[in-house]
């Protein structure tokens, strides 16, 4: 029988949307009890966002909110105050992601939090830090890419499509959760030491230039000497005086490209990455799985520096090589030979993938009723001796009738709070 990391941990969730519901999702599947409170009939914003069918829950709530409870208030009325009251008496997290001055007018400010239950951690997500002088935008996840150095260093270096571009990849979002997921840890143990709740304060752009730091590593090579010998502007092309977007270059100093196979024509996504790599029996080992064994002893290609000089050709004949094989025979030839390759991979692949499934990275969740079994990113690490359960979502107020009653309210209580419109009956939302 395992044990769950986060037994017996209880948290008020006042979060929605994606950031803040992602982060309090890790902590239900790490065995925390999660208390959603929600407005009622209304809720978190994503039930009824992009749904697939009117009737049912949208899969943007389904994979934010397994393994929750909810509780429907209105924070605005005296009844729903006096509840999440109670709650956070007994909380050992309270964490919030309203904009930016809207838990404070509430009456929840962390102040208030702290005076209320000084065990109690608060956690918090906002678009901007308190020092930045947008502190108080409110954000989603693009205007954390854009502003937090992403969106700048993304793209196509010239030509029409040369302008800033989004990641699929949510670095404002599901990665602020994650960030604030490990500061909302340390305060767990901060406080197995002091005995006290502090204050986490997480934002969305911290948490996507932190994911930006090597953007920061080549801006300060750039103020020194003019030029990123790794980038394809190098070394023809123009620098300015901020790091430029770089394609498909890899991150680090190693020589990578993305490159077309056979069926690029009419398959988007038949491409394949390969790098080269900076050492000498790397690239001979490189040199020899792909042919190419004259680049050993040709001083345009034989070094790194010199195969960052002459890259656009060391591009070209790489595309040559890939050209005639799909994605997936360039892996098997190069692979096996120690070269660093892996073929562009789709989601329709990836959630297809049955070997993914068996090792919980993609995981099914049976959520009942029209929706039936949906598939979701399980938790992305694995502990030993421990996994997470996976359980459903909760409707909308599910659970509201019970935790009133697990909190001492009698069925009359309950019911002068339904009325009076600070909560809803379980049945209602
Ligand atoms: C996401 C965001 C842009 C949405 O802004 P929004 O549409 O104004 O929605 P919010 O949930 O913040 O607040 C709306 C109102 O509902 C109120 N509200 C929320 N839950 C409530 C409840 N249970 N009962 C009563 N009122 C409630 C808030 O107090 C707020 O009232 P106010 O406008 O009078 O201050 C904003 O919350 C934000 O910037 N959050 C911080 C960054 C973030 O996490 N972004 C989301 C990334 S996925």
């Amino acid at each position: 029988m395992s044990t769950s990391p986060l037994k017996g941990i209880k948290v008020v969730d006042l979060t929605e949307v994606q950031s803040g519901p992602s982060c309090t999702q890790m902590l239900a599947w790490l065995g925390a009890d999660v208390i959603k409170v929600e407005r009622p009939g209304v809720g978190d914003a994503t039930r009824k966002e992009l749904q697939y069918d009117p009737k049912l829950p949208s899969y943007y709530f389904l994979q934010l909110n397994s393994d929750k409870k909810s509780i429907t208030l209105d924070l605005k009325s005296p009844g729903g105050k006096e509840i999440l009251t109670k709650l956070i008496k007994g909380a050992d997290m309270f964490i919030e992601n309203f904009h930016p001055g809207a838990a404070d007018k509430l009456g929840f400010s962390w102040e208030a939090v702290h005076a209320i239950n000084p065990k109690c951690i608060y956690g918090t997500i906002k678009g901007f830090p308190l020092s930045s002088r947008f502190k108080d935008l409110k954000a989603y996840e693009p205007i954390a890419q854009v502003t937090g150095a992403a969106a700048t260093t993304t793209g196509w270096y010239e030509g029409p499509n040369n302008f800033p571009t989004q990641s699929g990849a949510a670095l404002g979002d599901s990665n602020t959760g994650m960030h604030l997921l490990i500061g909302l840890l340390a305060a767990l143990q901060l406080r197995n030491q002091t005995g006290e709740g502090t204050y986490v304060y997480q934002s969305m752009h911290n948490a996507c230039l932190n994911l930006c730091r090597i953007k920061t590593r080549d801006q300060l090579t750039l103020d020194k000497i003019g030029y990123l010998t790794q980038y394809p502007q190098y070394p023809n092309g123009k620098f300015g005086d901020t790091v430029p977007r770089a394609g498909n270059i890899e991150g680090g100093g190693v020589l990578g490209w993305t490159y077309k196979c056979k069926n690029w024509e009419t398959d988007d996504n038949d491409y394949v990455y390969v790098i080269l790599q900076r050492g000498e029996k790397d690239f001979e080992k490189a040199c020899k799985a792909l042919g190419f064994e004259d680049w050993l002893t040709n001083p345009d290609f034989a070094t790194a520096d010199a195969r960052d000089r002459h890259k656009q050709q060391v591009w070209a004949r790489i595309q040559e090589f890939c050209i005639t094989k799909s994605k997936y025979e360039v892996t098997e030839i190069l692979g096996p030979a120690g070269v660093p390759c892996g073929p562009v991979i789709t989601t329709k692949e990836l959630m297809t993938d049955q070997s993914l499934y068996d090792g919980n990275t993609l995981v099914k969740i049976n959520q009942g009723g029209g929706t039936g079994e949906f598939v979701t990113v399980g938790c992305p690490f694995t502990i030993s001796g421990y996994t997470p359960t996976y359980g459903p979502c909760p409707e909308l107020g599910g659970d509201t009738d019970k935790i009133l009653r697990d909190l001492g309210y009698t069925d009359e209580q309950i019911a002068e709070f339904a009325k009076s419109g600070a909560t809803t009956n379980s049945a209602e939302g």
